[in-house]
């Protein structure tokens, strides 16, 4: 059985991002003290002041930087009972022939490694308690080919490395599920529109609810997995879409149908 939620302590890695904030600030309505980690302390700073949290540094690419992380939201917040595991790099679409293989090492450093670290370094506390929940940060780009070379590998890995937690603890009151994120408007992507790299209207015409999605949305499902209402949910993909995972085969018939 979880802790009563009164007393939980829930870790964001990537707290100072798009969706991560989306999560302190949903996570703080739901009663939750939040530790937010991140690398960028200063966002991490006003994000935590913001949503009265508690601002930690992390680099997930560094394993004593995790280590000592966990160590300090412990020590200054108590166990902690939920995790979500946001931090990510991310990378522009490219063709492989193109890869940057430095790129590459950090995204595998970060977004793999880093990920499977975070859970071990976070989770050991939830083990010894015999409670908590983990929830990891996939992508749609894990389900499918994209032109994210590096980036979907390593999301694909996520959606395997949850699924391998989620029965290595289950017995042990830990469970561990994934949640995958469409195409979601956070500021970086918002940077990202507007430097050229991705385009609003290609992304939204390939949804089967034509509209992007909102962090907080990403955010509520992310929730609702760390929640007690999902206390016999584990081991599980959730894409957060707007359904453009379902829209695949309609491109050889036209495309998603218009409302009129
Ligand atoms: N936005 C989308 O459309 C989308 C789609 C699919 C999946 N995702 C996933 O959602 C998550 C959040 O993405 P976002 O859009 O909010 O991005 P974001 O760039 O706004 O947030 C990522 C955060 O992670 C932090 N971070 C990066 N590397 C780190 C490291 N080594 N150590 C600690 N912190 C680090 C950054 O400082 C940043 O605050 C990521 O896992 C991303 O892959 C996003």
């Amino acid at each position: 059985m979880n802790a009563p939620s009164r007393a939980r302590v829930a870790a964001i890695t990537g707290g100072a991002g798009g969706i991560g904030e989306a999560c302190v600030a949903r996570l703080r309505t739901e009663g939750w003290k939040v530790a937010v980690l991140d690398r960028n302390m200063d966002l991490a700073r006003k994000v935590a002041e913001k949503h009265d949290a508690t601002a930690f540094e992390i680099d997930i690419g560094d394993a004593a930087s995790i280590e000592a992380a966990a160590a300090a939201v412990e020590h200054r917040m108590g166990r902690v009972s939920g995790l979500a595991a946001v931090a990510a790099h991310l990378e522009n679409p490219h063709a492989p022939e193109d890869q940057d293989f430095g790129e590459w090492d950090d995204i595998v450093r970060v977004n793999l490694t880093g990920t499977f670290r975070t859970m071990v370094a976070f989770g050991k506390g939830m083990i010894e308690q015999g409670a908590g929940a983990i929830v990891t940060v996939g992508s749609i780009t894990a389900f499918n080919s994209s032109p994210l070379q590096g980036y979907g590998p390593t999301k694909a890995a996520i959606l395997n490395m949850s699924r391998n937690f989620a029965v290595a603890w289950g017995r042990k009151g830990v469970r561990v599920n994934c949640v995958c994120p469409g195409p979601t408007r956070t500021p970086a992507v918002e940077a990202s529109y507007a430097r050229g790299e991705r385009d609003p209207e290609t992304m939204t015409r390939q949804t089967a609810l034509g509209r992007l999605v909102q962090p907080a949305q990403v955010a509520s499902a992310i929730a609702y997995l760390l929640s007690d209402d999902a206390a016999a949910i584990t081991g599980i993909e959730l894409p957060v879409d707007a359904g453009v995972l379902a829209t695949q085969l309609w491109g050889m018939y036209g495309g998603v149908p218009s409302p009129d």
